[in-house]
């Protein structure tokens, strides 16, 4: 049995092979209909999600499963079940747990006592979906995966990480374009594990000119993620050197293209005119989400 809990988890082969899925489910999706028949996928959430949700529920329903969405708020979890004997009774439900934690703690804490695999859809630390999913976005719009992205803004948390460790090991150079406040900074060794399984070369680089250039791929998040909401203001005051506009799209190759995993708060991270615009493929890049929640599901549910 294996769990996605971080980007960590799959190797380059086993990534290859999930977009290889992915990519067939996408072109022929009714051929994999009944895929998952009579199986069951609970799905924990802790914060607020569009995307995730929904693509894992509709990537269930299509597969012939089904899929149960259970917030915590609802949960006997607020009023102090243990994790660990949450994980020893859903998995005795259902055939695969996908949770969306605050902590990645709490995420391995459920996946230690679980006897299916477990899904990471985005703790602190990582979004392993979002970049196994953006990969996806990236092969169709480039035809390859080689060059470079630039990750701009908070390369501290979620985002910045898998994109960091999944784009850097599938043999993309990766440029993490932050202030140099600690915060905003990938995880010492977080780093240090991509860097010794990376095929692509890894920059820290605070000047947004200086990464941005050559970048094939400009990616950004929201400059306050779920959880951060109390240092919204110092945040917005930080990663504002870092806002995508423009002039500073034009810094990048030419055919760039723009990518943002949602929700975005236009005027904050990047402008209106870049994410409307038509190097902006954030729209592919939610749908691949579904495509690729199959292919990940297919994979870990045997
Ligand atoms: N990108 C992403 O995970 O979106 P949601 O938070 O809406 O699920
Ligand atoms: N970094 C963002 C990603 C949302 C999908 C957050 O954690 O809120």
């Amino acid at each position: 049995m294996k769990h996605l809990l971080s980007d960590f988890d799959f190797n380059k082969e086993e990534v290859l092979e999930i977009l290889n899925l992915a990519r067939e489910i996408k072109k022929k999706p009714e051929k994999f209909f009944g895929a998952l028949k009579n199986k069951t996928l609970v799905m924990l959430f802790k914060k607020t999600s569009t995307r995730t949700r929904l693509s894992f529920e509709a990537a269930m329903t299509q597969l012939g499963g089904h899929a149960i969405y259970w917030e915590s708020r609802t949960s006997q979890i607020i009023k102090g079940e243990l994790l660990s004997d949450i994980g020893k009774v859903v998995s005795r439900y259902c055939q695969a747990i996908m949770a969306r934690m605050y902590r990645q703690l709490e995420l391995e804490e459920l996946a230690d006592s679980s006897n299916v695999p477990v899904v990471n859809g985005l703790t602190d630390v990582f979004h392993p979906c979002q970049s196994l999913g953006d990969l996806l976005t990236v092969k169709e719009n480039l035809g390859k995966l080689k060059g470079t992205v630039a990750f701009l803004g908070d390369c501290g948390f979620n985002m910045g990480h898998s994109t960091l460790i999944t784009f850097s090991k599938i043999g993309m150079d990766v440029n993490l374009v932050c202030p140099k406040k600690k915060k905003y900074q990938p995880n010492p060794e977080i780093l240090k594990r991509a860097e010794k399984e990376a095929e692509g070369k890894i920059k820290i680089i605070h000047n947004p000119v200086e990464g941005i250039k050559n970048a094939d791929v400009v990616m950004t998040d929201t400059w306050v993620s779920m959880g951060q909401e109390k240092e919204s203001k110092p945040r917005i005051k930080d990663l504002r050197p870092y806002r995508v506009n423009s002039e500073l799209m034009r810094k990048a190759n030419k055919g760039a293209i723009f990518m943002h995993c949602l929700p975005a708060y236009r005027g904050f991270e990047m402008t209106k005119e870049v994410i409307d615009g038509p190097q902006s493929v954030v729209f592919d890049q939610a749908e691949n989400r579904l495509h690729i929640q199959k292919a990940i599901l297919l994979k870990l549910i045997k």
